[in-house]
């Protein structure tokens, strides 16, 4: 996987996470609104990662995620806990990574260029706030060190904001 064609130039998927962490830090600081924050989150994230096709946050209300910030094609609306990607990561409360969408029991597909997937949970106080969720037309796009970088990036986001 290439790094170039990035704005942030880095040699690693690491190198590249620890940049997006300082530009995030910059990004939110001084903003302590959730949703602004998390607007600008997906932006940054859609813009600086390689080879994403949907990037934004889910929110848990009442037993059921709801449509958040985010960049790509209009997506579902509402996902029950438990269903899909993003209702498994808010069921289980960790990271999920799907290399391939299509082998996923329940996959709710948003738009048909996604070949794989990762969804990381918002927890605050142990408390789920929603989920993280990319998006890629690669199979396999996302592996272990996304899910650290974007875990990362998640608790920077998680302590910018009043909730
Ligand atoms: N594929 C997700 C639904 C959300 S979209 O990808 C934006 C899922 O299975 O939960």
């Amino acid at each position: 996987m290439s790094f170039a064609g990035t704005d942030i130039a880095a040699t690693s998927k690491t190198d590249l996470y620890d940049r997006l962490a300082t530009q995030l830090s910059s990004l939110l600081a001084g903003e302590r609104d959730l949703i602004a924050n998390a607007a600008n989150f997906s932006s940054l994230i859609f813009h600086s990662l390689p080879d994403l096709n949907w990037a934004g946050f889910y929110f848990e209300q009442n037993g059921e995620l709801v449509l958040g910030p985010f960049q790509g094609k209009p997506a579902c609306v509402r996902i029950k806990l438990g269903q899909g990607v993003c209702g498994a990561g808010a069921a289980k409360c960790e990271t999920v990574i799907v290399p391939n969408v299509h082998e996923f029991p329940g996959h709710i597909a948003c738009d048909s260029a996604s070949n794989s997937e990762i969804v990381v949970p918002l927890m605050k106080d142990a408390r789920l706030i929603g989920v993280l969720d990319l998006d890629s037309p690669l199979a396999a796009r996302f592996d272990e060190d996304d899910g650290r970088g974007l875990e990362g990036l998640v608790r920077i986001l998680l302590s910018s904001v009043n909730s």
